[in-house]
């Protein structure tokens, strides 16, 4: 139970910044009183609608950490949270929103000269920015053990058991090629988890995003057509897009909340 009461504190302690004082201490001391599911449910709404808020373009902001930069130690040093946090963190931040606005440049002088570098950028970042942000919530102070509940059941249904899952995924996170990431996702095609590993972190994709209308710009697309034009073969794929598919994947994907 008082584990549970230190979770949801964390919760409370990450949503502040986003409402009035009055209603955090409300909350806070109707937790003290013992309201812990009805508080819980409470700042999970609160959550969820800031994570609804549009971000503007260049406005991307260095979340707070849910616990202190000492909580994790003794297996994650306060020095290295610290540094990861306030200056690795903070230098995706920056690198997104100086991406996204020059993006935005171009878009206004219809001048795309410099565009690969900064998609290049934006995706770095962004992935960065992104892949950090579920990072720091991932963990938690005397965290550790096993899930319950219906993401157990998953595990188990996708991997057999849950020692195998975290055999295979120790093995995933130890032979990632150079620095990178070890990733346990949901694929909705699949309707099943499955577990991937991240070179570098980017690739030219930002994780968390979702794919709404893509475009396959692989040589076997369009060489036979139009053999290397592939200018000819993008202006020419307007013309079968499908927008009441996208528009249904925009749809659900909205709904979702990460
Ligand atoms: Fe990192």
């Amino acid at each position: 139970m008082q584990q549970y009461i230190h979770s949801v504190q964390a919760w409370l302690e990450r949503v502040k910044p986003y409402v009035d004082a009055e209603t955090v201490e409300r909350l806070n001391v109707e937790l003290e009183r013992g309201d812990v599911v009805r508080i819980h449910e409470q700042v999970t709404n609160i959550y969820e609608q800031i994570q609804r808020k549009r971000v503007p373009i260049g406005g991307h902001t260095l979340p707070q950490l849910p616990y202190a930069y000492n909580a994790l130690e003794p297996y994650i040093a306060e020095e290295i949270m610290r540094l990861h946090h306030e200056k690795h963190h903070q230098s995706y931040v920056d690198g997104l929103n100086r991406a996204e606005k020059m993006m935005q440049q171009a878009r206004e002088k219809n001048d795309y000269a410099l565009l690969k570098h900064w998609e290049r950028e934006a995706a770095f970042h962004g992935s960065g920015h992104y892949l950090h942000t579920i990072f720091w919530n991932n963990m938690k102070p005397r965290g550790g053990g096993r899930p319950t509940g219906a993401l157990l059941q998953q595990i188990v249904r996708d991997f057999g058991s849950f020692e195998a899952f975290q055999r295979h995924f120790t093995e995933a996170a130890k032979q990632v090629e150079g620095s990178g990431w070890a990733l346990l996702v949901w694929s909705p095609f699949a309707e099943r988890l499955d577990i991937l590993q991240a070179e570098k972190h980017q690739n030219g994709t930002q994780w968390t995003t979702v794919p709404l209308l893509v475009l396959d710009v692989w040589e076997h697309a369009y060489y036979l057509q139009y053999k290397n034009d592939r200018a000819t073969y993008v202006q020419q794929w307007w013309n079968v897009v499908n927008w009441d598919d996208v528009q249904q994947r925009f749809i659900k994907a909205k709904g979702r909340v990460m």
